[in-house]
Parts: structure tokens; sequence; C-alpha cells
């Protein structure tokens, strides 16, 4: 695991953003997938400005959803879906035909997973995947005590993951449990790069990267990722070990 510790948001998500441009300029179709949250807003927004200033061509790239909230629409302002289009794929000139997402209002949750899985398999691999941490450690919507094996599937959310989900929606919205891609597609994913900021992500990121690796810490298996790549404000990095 490498640990990259910045000053401020700002130099964190201008690194990430690099980050993926380099990916995409090594390899024009990558395959990415990206998460939402607050944590990659900066990085999301500086990839806009650098691509469309250096010209990054994400038109053979090939994107996916990280998770998604059951029973909330995709146009719905707080889905996951509605914040990676507004985010992320209007802004790079990505095309529906280059994406796949969880449909959170899906009536066959299996069928559902099966098909994300299938369409992983069909791109061959993620190269690049980009997510955040839950205060609880949770990676997507792995929440702790999650198989590690498992691939796409459907999550009961804990309170604290309900709680901060709520505040990424305008208005209050019922939700329980999410679709994810599972820990088995995390550790796949040939570059993870993991974002956190902020004083309250402190305590969970010490114990992610200087406590046990175990499932009850999703996000502690970021020491065992072939390639992970932590970038983390001064903030965010202020209880780790060394
Ligand atoms: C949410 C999402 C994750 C996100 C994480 C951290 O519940 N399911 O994909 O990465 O929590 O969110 P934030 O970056 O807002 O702290």
């Amino acid at each position: 695991m490498e640990c990259r510790i910045f000053d401020d948001y700002n130099g964190l998500s201008d690194a990430a953003a690099e980050l993926i441009i380099q990916i995409v300029e090594r390899k024009p179709d990558a395959v990415l997938c990206f998460a939402t949250g607050n944590s990659p807003v900066g990085t999301y927004r500086a990839l806009a400005i650098k691509a469309k200033e250096r010209g990054i061509d994400f038109s053979q790239c090939f994107c996916f959803g990280l998770d998604e909230w059951l029973g909330i629409p995709p146009e719905k302002k707080g889905s996951c879906h509605y914040l990676l289009y507004e985010q992320v794929f209007h802004p790079l000139g990505i095309q529906e035909s280059q994406v796949h997402l969880f449909d959170g209002l899906t009536k066959d949750i299996d069928m559902e997973c099966r098909i994300m899985n299938g369409e992983i398999d069909y791109a061959g691999g993620i190269d690049c995947m980009l997510v955040g941490i839950g205060l609880n450690g949770h990676i997507g919507f792995n929440e702790p005590g999650v198989d590690m094996e498992l691939r796409a599937h459907e999550q009961e959310l804990h309170g604290s993951t309900l709680a901060s989900g709520q505040l990424y929606f305008n208005e209050p919205t019922a939700i329980a449990k999410g679709i994810t891609l599972g820990m088995a597609q995390v550790m796949n994913a040939r570059t993870l790069l993991l974002l956190a900021n902020g004083i309250s992500k402190s305590e969970i990121i010490h114990k992610a990267c200087d406590g046990p690796v175990t499932n009850e810490v999703p996000a502690s298996y970021i020491q065992k990722h072939r390639h992970a790549v932590l970038m983390i404000d001064k903030e965010a990095a202020s209880k780790l070990d060394k």
C-alpha cells in the first residue's frame, strides 16, 4: 500500500485526478469504477478541468458505479446514478453506452448483481477503482462483518451509513439497503485509489492502516491489496502511527 499525505483537500484532489489521467493516457480503453460521496467531489472537479485543458480522451473508457441506494430512482438528486452523471460522466463527455450502473429500482436484485458481475468480467476487470471510506470502515456498501469473497450483493446498511447517507439528499429520504460491488471486486481492481479527508476520518484511517486486517473494518484490506494508493489530507492522517 502506498500512502500519500497532502497538506489539504485541493492537493489530494489534484493528485487523485492526475493518477486517473495517467491510467487513461497509458490505457485509453481503461475500465474505471467510481464512488460517490463527498471525498471524491474535488477529484471529479479537477479531473473535468484537467481533461478539458489537456484534451484527455475518455471516449474508449468503460465506467462502472460502485454502489447504489436500493429503492431510489436514478433521476433523484442524491442517488449515485444522478451524482455520477452530474460530477463525472457529463463533464468528461462519457456516453451512456460507456457506463454500467446498478439500478436502484430493480425488482430482481440477484439478477441485477449477476448482470453487474458479468459486465465487469466482460470488460476484463477494473483498471482503476476510486473509493471513499465510511466512518465505520466500509468501502462502497460493504459494511463491517461483510463476507470478503462476495461480488455484487445487496447490503443492509448500518446506522452511521444511513445517517451520513441522508446528507446526500436534499430532502428526508427513506433509505435502508444498498447494492454494491463486493470486496472481491474491490480487491481485484488493478489500482485501488482510496480517498479520505478531514478530521472525522482520522480514527478510521488509523484503524484501516495500522490495525489488524479484518472484515470488521473492510477498508483494512487495503493493506493487502496488490496496488492500493491511499490519498489523504493531513487531518485524516493525524492519528496514523507513522
Ligand atoms: C457512502 C458510499 C460510499 C462512500 C462512503 C464515504 O456510504 N456508499 O461509496 O465512498 O460512504 O462517503 P464520503 O466520501 O461522503 O465520506
